[in-house]
């Protein structure tokens, strides 16, 4: 298809109809399909910067921005391979929280970048984690059929769309920021970096989700869950707050405060997501509660019990704002995200 088709067609049925705003520079078509992801620019109406400190409001004002551009840098159902872009957009256009995008968008506003530098690179960070939930969920990992309230990819399509589709989410991530003329070429190959090595091995989501496998048949350590927990999950979610930041050029000092916050916060994510897999309803969660028992996981619960693990989110959650304190800009929006985290219920 034509990259002009792309720009035109309207968004999946679960979006509604995007109006795309981007313009295209026709000259740019001559030769090939392949236009700059640049082209494909959202408005950033309706995000509102600077002005929002609670989580759940500044969440709800990035979604459409983020599911706007997000359908803008995904091929369309009707490109072929249509099973692999049908299968893409089925998990990435369910109805996620949007966590890792709009924590990047937090923290780059934080330090005063405007969302037209942070957005695709926000873009991308939601294309990983939907790429690591669509292979957290095969039968030979966790095995699940339940994601964002929907059969999970392998059950709506089958197991080697399901890898397949995962894969291209990978690397059209990093096409996204490659492409990104926005961004300095530099920045762009830093970002990369970051994310790559936040997603990858050995120290990324790869080697903790290779970690919580093996997890399954022996005991852990306190340290060692602790461990998985920071690299199967924490890792990426440290990796959107540092591009945010790394994007707005905050100071090395700035960095450091953002990065230990994020960290905290990641940690925090897991044991919550540990601590609702025992609590909630596959309502609430849109996934099958339950499960990590039955898998024999390590996770908080498991290893401290219930209450001990509630203990023990507070002083995590405390440790979020403490990092906060060594910022001199306005942290009220990271502070009411540790806050938004720590009482979640999905
Ligand atoms: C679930 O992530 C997987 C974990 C890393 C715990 P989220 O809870 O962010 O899932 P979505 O994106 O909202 O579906
Ligand atoms: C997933 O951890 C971490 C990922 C890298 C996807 P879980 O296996 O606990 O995530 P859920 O509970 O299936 O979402
Ligand atoms: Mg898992
Ligand atoms: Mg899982
Ligand atoms: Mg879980």
């Amino acid at each position: 298809m034509s990259a002009g088709a792309h720009q035109q067609s309207s968004a999946p049925t679960e979006l509604g109809s995007i109006p795309a705003t981007g313009t295209i520079n026709i000259s740019s078509l001559r030769d090939s399909a392949i236009v700059s992801l640049k082209m494909k620019t959202v408005s950033t109406e309706g995000y509102q910067t600077g002005c929002i400190i609670d989580a759940r409001a500044f969440f709800a004002s990035c979604r459409a921005l983020i599911d706007s551009q997000l359908d803008r840098l995904i091929p369309k159902e009707s490109e072929e391979p249509i099973r692999v872009h049908s299968a893409i957009r089925w998990s990435l256009f369910a109805g996620g929280k949007r966590f890792r995008p709009a924590l990047l968008l937090a923290t780059g506003q934080t330090f005063g970048a405007n969302a037209d530098r942070l957005l695709r690179t926000a873009c991308a960070l939601e294309m990983i984690h939907t790429y690591s939930l669509i292979h957290d969920d095969l039968p030979s990992m966790d095995n699940d059929d339940l994601r964002r309230g929907r059969p999970t990819c392998h059950v709506k399509f089958d197991e080697a769309t399901a890898i397949l589709a995962g894969d291209a989410l990978q690397t059209l991530a990093f096409q996204t920021i490659a492409e990104d003329e926005d961004l300095a070429p530099t920045l762009r190959v830093q970002l990369i970096a970051e994310i790559a090595r936040a997603a990858g091995t050995p120290e990324g989501m790869v080697a903790g989700q290779a970690h919580d496998l093996a997890a399954e048949s022996r005991d852990v350590a306190a340290a060692e869950l602790e461990l998985i927990h920071h690299r199967k999950t924490g890792a990426l979610i440290r990796a959107a707050a540092r591009c945010g930041a790394l994007i707005a050029g905050a100071k090395e000092k700035e960095l450091d405060a953002i990065t230990e916050y994020a960290t905290n916060l990641g940690l925090l994510f897991q044991i919550t997501d540990d601590l609702l897999d025992v609590t909630a309803t596959a309502e609430d969660l849109g996934k099958t509660p339950g499960k990590d028992a039955r898998a024999r996981k390590a996770t908080y619960p498991a290893f401290y019990g219930v209450e001990a693990t509630r203990a023990h989110l507070a002083v995590v959650h405390r440790a979020c704002h403490d990092e906060l304190e060594k910022i001199e800009q306005r942290t009220q929006l990271l502070r009411s995200i540790a806050d938004f985290i720590i009482e979640r219920q999905a």
